[in-house]
């Protein structure tokens, strides 16, 4: 019997992926549309690198706010530039802030995240009251197609590689211009990217290995630089109406499905990190939260083995141990995945094995 296609993991550029011409009407609104100036640039942290550099002749404290729970390539720019780095925390939701002063020193910068694409409500209502002295960074890289993220903030970053089968690219957003135009695009980042999108069906350990070298040419590069050529023609073909909306079904089909099989035993030891999806919103994926950091490890392990690949955002930096909460979290919670090329069958599929392990496992 044939094996079951693979759920979740890298994106590829396969069949069928490209709009056909004259298919995009209106011609693939982005949702990061309509904020005064933006820029694509090759990643997130570079992005976030350019608004510091743009920041930088506009009066600095040289201190930001970060949060605790976030991956470390987002305090890497804040780090190369030789920022003082605070830390708040956001509680076992992502929704209830702690550890932030009342009122922000002036030059200060804080630096949001609307996680697995859904409104960081308390952290923008937070950043309306300090919008006077500080400066305000909204990371929507886990919100690139919800809508009305990074409205708000001096700067919004919007990741695209996590979302979409491109080699790079981030957009820097800004009621404010962004240039100068920063460094060109490294070649040999940009195409073993391309490369690894190209092969991961035909040869996915070749793939995976240019991935990762790719992955760690970014980390040794600290200047902003702009997207490759190959990510603004694959941007103008792809439907991202359709993704947009194929991940909000999805989510939808996989909350049913989940809720309808956990709750028919008894105390279940997973629960969604969101009760919902509010409008607008597109999923990155749909978190759930573990009782158990070993169980989390034991049922990601078990649904890899079957090539259900599940992320785990993240490991945090060992400074966010301070923030109990939020520590805790990040070792208990796994992202289940709700993107655009799973359908119907594969959701009640990804759903049905999800509990067939957590069954097998407690
Ligand atoms: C929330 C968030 N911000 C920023 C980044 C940095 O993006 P990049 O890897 O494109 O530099 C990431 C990367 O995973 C992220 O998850």
């Amino acid at each position: 019997m044939d094996r079951p296609a693979p759920i979740g993991g890298d994106f590829a550029l396969e069949a069928g992926l490209l709009a056909p011409d004259g298919a995009l009407r209106p011609p693939g609104p982005a949702p990061w549309r309509g904020r005064g100036h933006g820029l694509l640039l090759s990643s997130g942290r570079g992005a976030i690198g350019h608004a510091l550099d743009l920041l930088a002749r506009r009066g600095l404290s040289g201190r930001v706010w970060l949060p605790a729970y976030a991956c470390p390539s987002v305090a890497a720019p804040f780090r190369a530039r030789g920022f003082e780095l605070r830390r708040y925390g956001q509680g076992p939701g992502l929704d209830r802030p702690r550890g932030l002063p009342r009122r922000l020193e002036r030059g200060d910068v804080l630096l949001l995240i609307h996680y697995f694409g859904r409104l960081n409500r308390a952290l923008l209502d937070y950043a309306g009251r300090q919008a006077e002295r500080a400066w305000v960074i909204e990371d929507c890289v886990q919100g690139c197609l919800a809508r009305g993220l990074g409205r708000q903030g001096d700067f919004a970053v919007h990741g695209l590689r996590k979302w979409l089968p491109v080699p790079d690219g981030a957009l820097l957003c800004s009621p404010r211009p962004l240039g100068p135009p920063p460094a060109p695009p490294r070649e040999e980042l940009a195409s073993r990217q391309l490369l690894a999108r190209w092969l991961r069906a035909a040869d996915p350990d070749a793939a995976r290995a240019l991935a990762l070298e790719a992955e760690g040419l970014l980390e040794e590069d600290p200047l902003p630089r702009r997207a490759s050529w190959a990510t603004a023609w694959l941007l103008r073909r792809l439907d991202l109406q359709g993704f947009r909306r194929r991940r909000r079904v999805n989510w939808r089909r996989l909350d049913a499905r989940l809720r309808e099989r956990l709750t028919k035993g008894p105390a279940t030891p997973l629960h969604p990190l969101h009760p919902d999806l509010g409008p607008g919103e597109v999923p990155l994926g749909y978190p759930v939260v573990l009782a158990e950091p070993d169980l989390r490890e034991a049922l990601r392990r078990a649904l890899a083995a079957e090539r259900i690949w599940c992320p785990v955002h993240w490991e945090l930096e060992p400074e966010a141990r301070a923030f109990e909460a939020d520590w805790s979290l990040s070792r208990r919670i796994l992202t289940l995945p709700v993107d655009q090329r799973l359908g119907a069958a594969e959701v009640d599929r990804l759903a049905a094995r999800v509990a067939h392990h957590l069954e097998r496992l407690r």
